[in-house]
């Protein structure tokens, strides 16, 4: 049965171990949106989420800056063979505002090969931004087949599938409060 508000219990899931605690990501965000406070004062940064993973990340990290931000989001498809991302990367669903002349900062969940971001810094670019960073909570550097400049990194996590916090397993477990990973799994 289902617990408490749809989410799964513990109980439930795969067999699987946390990764990283409520408590550390919680820290963690904090130590991120006051970083972009910072380098940000007196300016008003747009963060654009890729969904869907970085909308739990995104949710908490415009609490933890200090100051005003601005928020929007894109939705992006990579499609290919398998489950490994194929380098082809589309745009499912538009950013609603133009962010010309403004201070972006892409929010990822994750970065693995770096396709994704790399997509996304030129077709972002292409838009006259003021200035173009980004943030993501994990970076799988070990899995890097295209170098991206990461401004902000939340964890530098191992080769392992995670889920929770944003990121699924087929549509499942993004609303995990922790960061999981699913035994016997290696990522896709
Ligand atoms: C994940 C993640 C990044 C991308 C990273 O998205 O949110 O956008 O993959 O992989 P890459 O660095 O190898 O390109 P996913 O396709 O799982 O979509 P989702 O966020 O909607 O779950």
């Amino acid at each position: 049965m289902a617990g408490e508000q749809g989410r799964p219990s513990p109980q439930e899931l795969p067999p699987h171990r946390v990764l990283i605690s409520q408590a550390e990501l919680a820290a963690r965000v904090g130590e991120l949106g006051r970083a972009i406070g910072r380098d940000y004062q007196g300016r008003s940064p747009l963060l654009v989420g890729v969904l869907k993973g970085a909308a739990v990340f995104l949710a908490d990290l415009i609490r933890a800056v200090p100051g005003p931000v601005g928020i929007d989001f894109i939705g992006l498809s990579s499609y290919g063979a398998g489950t490994r991302s194929s380098g082809a990367v589309r745009v499912t669903a538009d950013l609603s505002v133009s962010i010309e002349g403004r201070d972006v900062i892409i929010v990822e969940d994750i970065v693995d090969s770096g396709r994704t971001v790399d997509f996304l810094r030129r077709n972002l670019g292409t838009r006259q931004p003021r200035s173009l960073a980004l943030c993501c909570l994990l970076d799988k550097v070990s899995r890097r087949e295209v170098p991206v400049p990461v401004d902000y990194a939340g964890f530098v996590i191992p080769d392992e599938f995670v889920v929770g916090y944003g990121l699924d397993l087929a549509g499942f477990f993004r609303g995990l409060p922790y960061l999981a990973v699913l035994e016997a799994s290696r990522s896709a």
